[in-house]
């Protein structure tokens, strides 16, 4: 139960081995939550600090708590409030870490590539929480436990991932680690949304959402990022939820049973109606508790990996 590897930078190169031992990893972790038991010794005498500079709710809380379930010693550094603000730089501020004994830093960072350049910087384990639109590798990891929750494999499974693609770092991990252990991947976008190298990852691409649905296991919705609304990627919100968002109807043409799911933070109305969100064959609250559950066993096995 230890990663050979010392970060967890991305999906891309991770084989299904140990794709596999995380997951199985992951359902023993589940277990202890589901009993209530949130002190374990897992990660006694370890230190494990996230350096976040981007917001984020549940990522950056399901870290902490995780580290704190499994008895570490667990800070934070808000980039906004440490020396970053007066000029230290990402590697420096990763070496003042190694030498406070950390032995995991999780990252986020608005560049793609910053993980990267920490994790050969520094003695600790690193793990990527989200770089730029590259990588989100913990968010694809606890979306395909909560599909192999529901299916028991992910073999076969097609998973349809509506929205926008093109900004999204849970879509690319998503591909990576769907492709990786069998599944398919359909992508449903409006054409700005579509990154030119898509296709070459072999997977499909649809820009007519209930197509893509059609037959789907699986049915996520991406965060529109509002914030890019100014880039004219499209042409109002209203119109976008008109053609892209999911809804009953849309469900419907999915296989019976299909879940539903989203990253988060969602959009209520834009990328999916309210009440499908929060309907029976939605899992989108699930999602959350097996992000804890992912990232304990994550955090275990990134910490046991000179034990062997
Ligand atoms: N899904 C996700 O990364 O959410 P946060 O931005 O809240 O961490």
């Amino acid at each position: 139960m230890a990663l050979k590897r010392k970060d967890l930078l991305g999906l891309r190169g991770v084989s299904r081995e140990e794709i596999e031992e995380i997951l199985t990893t992951a359902r023993q972790m589940k277990e202890f939550l589901t009993k209530n038991q949130k002190k374990t010794p897992h990660l006694q005498g370890k230190s494990i600090v996230t350096l976040f500079y981007e917001n984020s709710t549940r990522t950056r809380m399901s870290f902490e708590l995780a580290s704190k379930y499994m008895s570490a010693a667990a800070a934070n550094i808000s980039a906004s409030a440490s020396s970053v603000q007066k000029g230290e730089t990402l590697i420096d501020t990763g070496c003042t870490l190694d030498q406070m004994g950390t032995d995991v830093i999780i990252i986020r960072h608005p560049m793609g590539g910053a993980p990267h350049l920490l994790a050969k910087n520094v003695r600790a384990s690193v793990i990527n929480a989200g770089d730029g639109m590259n990588e989100h590798p913990t968010q694809a990891l606890l979306d395909m436990f909560t599909m192999q929750e529901r299916y028991g494999s992910l073999e076969g499974l097609k998973v349809a991932i509506v929205g926008d693609v093109a900004h999204s770092r849970v879509a690319r991990s998503n591909i990576w680690g769907l492709t990786t252990m069998g599944a398919t991947p359909v992508l449903a976008a409006p054409e700005t949304f579509i990154p030119m190298d898509m296709a070459e990852l072999g997977v499909q691409i649809n820009h007519d959402v209930d197509s893509a649905v059609k037959d789907a296991d699986v049915v996520m919705g991406l965060r529109m990022q509002l914030e890019r609304q100014q880039a004219g990627l499209f042409p109002s919100v209203r119109e976008y939820s008109e053609f892209f968002g999911l809804d009953d109807r849309r469900l419907a043409l999915a296989k019976p049973g299909a879940i539903i799911m989203h990253p988060g933070p969602m959009n209520r109305g834009v990328e999916m109606t309210s009440a499908l969100a929060d309907c029976d064959q939605s899992r989108i609250r699930e999602q959350v508790t097996n992000g804890v559950a992912v990232r304990m066993a994550l955090l275990f096995m990134l910490t046991r990996r000179n034990l062997g």
